[in-house]
């Protein structure tokens, strides 16, 4: 397949080996001169239907320290907006000749839609609750990075526990797929109205009491609530959500003494996790998904254009 639009389309190695390739450019990342032109000459459109700041930045970040142009469409200053469909969006920026185009929908499904209408490789950076692929890589990788720097390499049993509004998270969705693929135990953690109806579809263990389920854990990734995906009555206030599935540091103490915190972002903070929390130096990993984030989309821009860059090594396309 020439895209990347789902966790579930890539076999264990296949996800082993997009952390592998941005191990380079985590280093590169870090240096003081932080570009390559290994995508000069190629154009790469970042197509938002969906407000972002991690994931537009960090693509947008990936593209030019690869050397490739990259341009911007925000659906809010666009003819989307004029009532232009998605198909005919999609007609049009193929038409323009991009190498790769990442889009954000809000819709579960878009951006399989604009992939199979358009030629070039197209990169899911989030499609309503389906799935957000690049974020569960760079959290893998950040919890590689993690487990390497405390002398282990695997991910084989390693307890995750993932709280919060699981129901209408797709970053949960890639998470559970990815961790699951590569051997951990994965355990979800909502409340009733939040927990998914076919959970017991994926591999993980679901609790409704969040204490129970951070008992132990190796990493505690929290979500945010997305009230702009809410359409039922249930919408809990701040501060019931705290008292029930806050991470609180007398939470945390449950977890393991090592545990490491996680949060994808946007966080609201002293709802799901409160300030001291992820604010500490030694067990928050938040700054460092979103390093992570840069290293792993230049992989993933890398890999999906290589084939029409006809360079060697494994392509997705
Ligand atoms: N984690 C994430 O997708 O953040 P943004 O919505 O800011 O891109």
């Amino acid at each position: 397949h020439k895209d990347l639009t789902g966790i579930s389309e890539l076999a264990p190695w296949q996800i082993l080996y997009l952390l592998d390739e941005a191990e380079q450019w985590v280093t590169l990342n870090r240096q003081p001169t932080k570009h390559v032109d290994a995508l000069a000459g190629l154009t790469i459109i970042n197509a938002f239907f969906e407000n972002s700041t991690r994931t537009l930045l960090s693509f947008e970040i990936a593209g030019k320290r690869l050397g490739a142009d990259v341009v911007n469409m925000h659906a809010a200053q666009s003819s989307v907006k004029k009532g232009e469909t998605l198909i005919d969006t999609a007609t049009t920026l193929n038409a323009m000749r991009a190498d790769a185009i990442v889009i954000r929908h809000a819709s579960s499904g878009a951006v399989r839609l604009i992939a199979d209408k358009v030629d070039c490789p197209v990169l899911n950076a989030g499609d309503g609750r389906h799935e957000h692929p690049t974020q569960a890589l760079l959290d893998a990788l950040t919890m590689r990075q993690w487990l390497r720097g405390r002398g282990l390499e695997e991910f084989n049993g390693l307890k995750v526990a993932i709280c919060g509004d699981i129901l209408h998270s797709r970053v949960a969705r890639s998470n559970m797929l990815l961790l699951s693929a590569l051997g951990a135990e994965v355990r979800v953690c909502a409340p009733p109205a939040l927990m998914p109806a076919a959970i017991e579809r994926m591999r993980v263990t679901p609790f409704l009491n969040f204490d129970e389920a951070i008992d132990g854990v190796d990493v505690v990734m929290m979500l945010r609530l997305q009230n702009e995906r809410m359409s039922g009555p249930f919408i809990p206030s701040a501060r019931e959500y705290r008292h029930l599935y806050g991470l609180t540091l007398e939470r945390l103490a449950r977890a393991a003494p090592h545990a490491l915190v996680m949060h994808p972002g946007p966080m609201n903070r002293g709802v799901e996790i409160d300030s001291n929390v992820a604010d500490m130096i030694e067990r928050s990993a938040i700054t460092r998904q979103v390093e992570m984030g840069v290293a792993i989309r230049m992989a993933c821009l890398d890999v999906l254009t290589r084939r029409a860059r006809r360079v060697d090594g494994w392509a997705l396309s």
